[in-house]
């Protein structure tokens, strides 16, 4: 079983990823960190050298490469990645693989990227007056994929530990 987890930037995918991993005994990949190892460059730079249609592609190419995988793990996607080239239909469709929102607000990501947005490209030069409006209208814009997931989970004012045990015992993972 592959388990890939989406969410806006910030949403926690990474962090919870690798949690949940440990706790499952599955091996966990990063797709951001998976693509800056095989373009051998960090994201930052994909954007800035190559722009981000590029970015797209590669995103693409790599999510298709993990899925054809014969190996379970938990997938953590970088936050445009189901909306762009299908590839929400791409894990939709796909056999063996569960997906799950980790659903934030609008205020919980503006606090966390308020601090952490200059590694991301797409809110790097936003100023902290402009990020909270262009976050409401990008997350409503994204919701739409995101909210495709096989499973939604609400993690905002929850710590670690709960999210992980609410994602296995609502997702019933620990049966699959
Ligand atoms: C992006 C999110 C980033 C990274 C890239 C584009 C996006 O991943 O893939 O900067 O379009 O939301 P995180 O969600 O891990 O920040």
């Amino acid at each position: 079983m592959k388990i890939v987890l989406i969410g806006y930037m910030a949403s926690g995918k990474s962090t919870i990823g690798r949690l949940l991993a440990t706790e499952m005994g599955l091996s966990f990949i990063d797709l951001d960190d998976y693509i800056e190892e095989k373009e051998n460059k960090s994201i930052t730079e994909v954007f800035a050298t190559k722009g981000e249609i590029y970015f797209r592609k590669q995103e693409h190419f790599y999510l298709k490469e993990l899925l054809a995988l014969d190996t379970n793990f938990i997938l953590a996607l970088g936050g445009g990645t189901p909306c762009y080239a299908g590839n929400m239909e791409l894990l939709l469709e796909a056999t063996n693989v569960i997906t799950v929102y980790l659903q934030t607000s609008i205020n919980t990501i503006v606090e966390r990227l308020t601090n952490e947005r200059n590694k991301r490209p797409l809110v790097a030069r936003l100023n902290e007056n402009e990020l909270p409006e262009y976050i409401a209208k990008h997350l409503f814009e994204r919701s739409y994929f995101y909210n495709k997931a096989a499973f939604k989970l609400k993690i905002d004012s929850k710590n670690k530990e709960t999210i992980i045990t609410e994602l296995i015992e609502y997702t019933n993972l620990d049966k699959q």
